[in-house]
């Protein structure tokens, strides 16, 4: 209870302005900007996730402003929250788009971002996937092998245009983050190109006419509480920016990735003014447009996954509180050991140390363990935070539960941007009867 008042009374980040104190307590309830929560518990039903626009505003802009030294495009990355209802609200503020599959390429083109506003990346794009992006016209391809340059390269010359692409490229660097799973630029990592192969996959997507090499990228890891691994990282790219420059490559962008962390505990918010000093002086010397992608950082603390409590109930000496959202609504705590700060909306008084955990079958099932927090009982609605970012996107329907409806506040006013699933929603796909084919 304590780490969540520091959080949200906005230790050592009001400062930089980037801190919009999205939940706030009223009258001894908690609200989103406007709203209070068991307004929308009420009417939309549990579990379900409420965002603050306001919260996601306010981080795109202090960004946008950290980074005024430079020309600089910052490409929101779909993977964190592809709602079309919150891409609207990013879309508005001139975000730009960062799209990881042929999914979130609908995605961002339905929500309005322009092709030249969507850049591609990820390590296993298929064909079809590579061809709608050059169809589409995206401003890039991130390419993270030579065998993906050469399917690039068919389907430009193919389809007949010039296909501009970036080396996503590993730079091999020390990455300690929160979690191994969420660390990708170190030796080894299945990610980018390693380091020392760029210069001879360059060559071949120099020779080549039907490509454009661009750009530079890197993606070293999420939720980098440290910002050494950029200063790293970019230095490198820097490097290889200068020795392709050197074989003749138009370069006109630089990818310094994602990876800022968001506040789940009592961690400091991130320091944009250092992050800028660290990226903006290398794109500058390069005389390169900075590119950004981030995706936690801009909407993780908007977000609040809203359960009620089913069930107290004691066994063997621990307390659990059993609630009707779990690991298929909020799948970081079991898969990444993450903690999300949880309070009630409408404290009754006391604390206890519980486990947190779903209705799924599965000793996995928690949202938080041995936790010292409020007092709650059955009825009572709970906030579980920091969840705006890979939250609904990693949701699962395991054990046929529809998924959780999504809610934007804007303000005095909430909308769902998105319905729950119902169980027809959950057989759609499935043949009812079967249509065989004899092989
Ligand atoms: N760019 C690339 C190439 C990425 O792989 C990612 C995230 C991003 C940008 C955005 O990173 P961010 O700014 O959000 O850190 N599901 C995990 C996080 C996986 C991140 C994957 N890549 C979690 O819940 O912590």
């Amino acid at each position: 209870m304590h780490a969540l008042r520091a959080f949200f009374e906005g230790r050592g980040g009001v400062g930089q302005g980037v801190l919009a104190r999205a939940y706030e307590r009223r009258d001894g309830t908690l609200w989103c900007e406007g709203v209070p929560l068991e307004a929308i518990a009420a009417s939309a039903g549990t579990p379900a996730y409420v965002y603050s626009s306001q919260a996601m505003r306010e981080r795109y802009r202090a960004l946008d402003a950290a980074l005024t030294g430079v020309a600089h495009r910052i490409h929101y990355s779909l993977k964190a929250n592809s709602s079309h209802g919150l891409l609207k609200v990013l879309r508005a503020e001139g975000c730009r788009a960062d799209v990881v599959s042929g999914g979130e390429l609908m995605r961002a083109l339905r929500a309005g971002f322009a092709p030249d506003d969507i850049i591609f990346g990820g390590v296993g794009k298929r064909r079809d996937e590579i061809r709608a992006a050059l169809e589409a016209g995206v401003l890039l391809i991130n390419v993270e092998s030579a065998a993906e340059l050469e399917i690039v390269e068919t389907e430009a010359k193919a389809l007949g245009v010039h296909a501009r692409i970036a080396f996503r490229v590993n730079p091999e660097v020390q990455v300690a983050n929160a979690h191994e799973f969420i660390a990708t630029g170190s030796r080894g990592h299945k990610f980018g190109i390693p380091w020392g192969d760029v210069p001879a996959v360059a060559m071949r997507a120099l020779a080549s006419p039907h490509v454009e090499v661009a750009g530079l990228d890197m993606h070293v890891g999420s939720q980098l509480l440290s910002l050494a691994p950029y200063r790293d990282g970019v230095a490198r790219l820097a490097e290889l920016a200068r020795t392709l420059r050197a074989q003749g490559a138009p370069l006109r962008y630089f990818d310094a990735g994602g990876g800022l962390p968001a506040r789940y505990d009592a961690e400091e918010a991130p320091d944009l003014a250092l992050f800028a000093e660290i990226v903006v002086p290398v794109a500058t010397s390069l005389g390169l447009e900075l590119i950004v992608e981030p995706g936690r950082f801009v909407v993780a603390e908007s977000g609040a996954l809203l359960t009620r409590v089913l069930y107290r109930k004691m066994s063997g000496g621990t307390d659990f509180v059993v609630c009707d959202a779990g690991m298929s609504e909020l799948l970081r705590p079991s898969h990444y050991d993450a903690y999300h700060a949880i309070e009630a909306v409408r404290p009754r008084g006391g604390t206890k140390t519980v486990d947190v955990v779903g209705p799924i079958c599965e000793t996995g099932d928690f949202i938080a363990r041995d936790r010292l927090m409020d007092d709650v009982a059955a009825g009572d609605l709970l906030a579980v935070h920091t969840a705006g970012a890979y939250g609904y996107v990693m949701a699962l329907t395991y054990n046929t539960r529809p998924r959780a409806p999504e809610v934007l506040v804007d303000g005095s006013r909430w909308a769902v941007i998105t319905r729950r699933e119902t169980l027809d929603d959950l057989v759609r796909l499935e043949a009812a009867s079967l249509d065989w084919t004899e092989a």
